[in-house]
């Protein structure tokens, strides 16, 4: 049985929700286990003990949000040697952009040799003022779904075997 780990965080529920609906797409795969951890609860053992990842973050400043980076801190150098060659997609909930946050883990994971699955699957929301940005997030349904193909596409390339 493959495991996939999906590690998010979220501030005001973008991510959160797109985790979630990868989770969902990536369970339909029967002979994945799916787990399913916050930033600040995911660590090495984690990384080390499964097959593929789904990273899943908000951009903030440009970059990955911090909890996340703290997260690929942490899990960096206890990884490296050890999973290269495993499958791995980025998700980013953006305002309007995504892209910095969407370099940043690609280049950790080609440090860390993994093979990307996909390009970074980023949704923007296109809240502009400070109101807007600390808001709730509701992600539509149609971006959902992308998410949950994602996470589908990369259980099923688990269970095959094929990356
Ligand atoms: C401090 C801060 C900085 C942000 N910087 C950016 C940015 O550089 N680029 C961007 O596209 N969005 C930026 N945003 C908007 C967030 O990416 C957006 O609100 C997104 O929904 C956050 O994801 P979340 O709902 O999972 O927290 C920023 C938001 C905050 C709070």
């Amino acid at each position: 049985m493959k495991t996939l780990l999906i590690v998010w965080h979220s501030m005001t529920g973008g991510s959160a929700q797109m985790a979630q609906a990868a989770a969902e797409g990536a369970r339909a795969e029967a002979d994945v286990t799916v787990r399913l951890l916050g930033a600040p609860q995911a660590g090495p053992q984690d990384m080390l003990s499964a097959d593929g990842y789904l990273f899943a973050t908000p951009e903030n400043l440009a970059s990955m949000a911090g909890m996340m980076k703290d997260f690929f801190d942490r899990c960096y150098y206890p990884g490296l040697d050890r999973i290269e060659g495993r499958p791995y997609a980025a998700m980013v909930c953006a305002g309007s952009d995504g892209s910095g946050a969407a370099r940043q883990i690609e280049r950790i994971c080609t440090g860390w040799r993994l093979k990307a699955v996909a390009p970074a699957l980023i949704v923007c929301t296109h809240a502009q003022t400070p109101e807007a940005i600390l808001a709730p997030k509701l992600i539509p349904p149609e971006e959902l779904a992308r998410c949950r193909e994602l996470g589908e596409a990369l259980a099923s390339g688990l269970a095959l075997g094929v990356y």
